[in-house]
């Protein structure tokens, strides 16, 4: 029995000390002591041992057993070891090498001055409303108490989808949209996008933004467009802002303005950005046309109210003291990172 128990173990050991991985360690497991083992065929053989060897038998192949068992289980764990210290060294990342950098962005300029804009008339208890950017020649023009061949629509030629669908030239239309389908009270300003057919220059785009306001109720007077107006020009360009009103004409205000902020470069003495003015004009404004207001069934006699819209590209190249528009659309990153 010893012998055999001997030749068995050197078998092993000789074996063992070759296996290169987990497989083949399987592989000798199940030889030295599964059910075909020879170690198992010696325990099986047991019983033809003498009755006082038995137990004596049956301890040694058990010893037998647990060594070749706890040898198997070191170099598992060996092979794990190796294994994974292989799989540390090839995955190792060098922590000191520098990193990308990530290029935050934010908000475009025109973005910004948008939302500097809404936030001041949100104070003041306006809403602020979106709509279509085509529109048909009802919205942008008829209802707006600009007939068809009327020379007003001049200046304001667009991009035509067909003869009655057009880009909106204005966010006027939405003075329309808002009286259809809202009652007075109305206080309102209505940003957006808006379309021209005219050649790209230093201050002209066929694609810019203006926000519309309008405010409709009870007894509303020049006096409440004047302090609206101020107020706004105050909070946007500062305490010291005057404005100034020019008579102007406009086919859906009665009277018109347009209206005019002290020059922040110059502080109203005059220099080259106002053309020697003192001021610049940054919207145009007036009393809600009485035909604009029956187009949408509210009553003149009533009801009054005023409207403005101002460009907010003008806007901001007066607040930042940009000198041409289309910087606004280049993307070029050495100019919008500047805001
Ligand atoms: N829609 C006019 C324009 O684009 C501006 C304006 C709006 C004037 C509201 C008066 C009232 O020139």
């Amino acid at each position: 029995m010893e012998e055999k128990l001997k030749l068995i173990w050197e078998n092993f050991e000789k074996r063992v000390s070759d296996i290169q991985n987990v497989k083949d360690l399987n592989d000798l497991k199940s030889d030295i002591l599964g059910k075909k083992s020879e170690l198992n065929a010696l325990l099986k053989a047991i019983g033809q041992a003498s009755k006082e060897d038995r137990p004596k038998f049956g301890q040694m192949i058990n010893e037998q057993r647990q060594k070749i068992q706890k040898k198997i289980a070191d170099v598992q764990n060996e092979l794990e070891t190796r294994a994974l210290n292989k799989k540390l060294k090839e995955e190792t990342i060098d922590i000191t090498l520098p990193g990308h950098k990530v290029n935050l962005g934010h908000s475009h300029v025109l973005s910004q001055t948008l939302s500097d804009v809404e936030n001041i008339f949100i104070s003041m208890g306006f809403q602020v409303v979106n709509g279509p950017e085509i529109e048909t020649d009802y919205y942008n023009f008829e209802a707006l108490n600009i007939p068809k061949d009327h020379p007003a629509r001049d200046t304001q030629d667009t991009f035509y989808i067909n003869d009655n669908l057009l880009l909106r030239t204005q966010t006027s239309p939405m003075q329309i949209h808002v009286m259809e389908n809202q009652k007075p009270p109305i206080r309102i300003i209505a940003p957006g996008r808006v379309y021209r057919s005219d050649t790209v220059d230093a201050t002209h785009s066929p694609i810019f933004h203006q926000v519309e306001g309008l405010v409709i109720d009870k007894n509303i007077t020049m006096g409440n467009l004047k302090w609206t107006l101020q107020e706004f020009a105050k909070k946007l360009y500062g305490e010291n802002t005057k404005i100034r009103l020019r008579p102007h004409h406009f086919q859906f205000t009665e009277p018109s303005c347009e209206i005019d902020v002290t020059c922040f470069k110059c502080q109203g003495k005059g220099c080259p950005m106002c053309k020697d003015e003192g001021f610049i004009e940054i919207l145009g404004a007036g009393m809600v046309h009485p035909n604009v207001l029956r187009n949408c069934n509210i009553d003149p006699e009533v009801y009054s109210g005023f409207a403005f819209g101002l460009g907010l590209e003008r806007l901001a190249m007066f607040k930042f003291n940009i000198d041409d528009m289309r910087l606004f659309y280049k993307n070029d990153t050495r100019f919008l990172s500047q805001f």
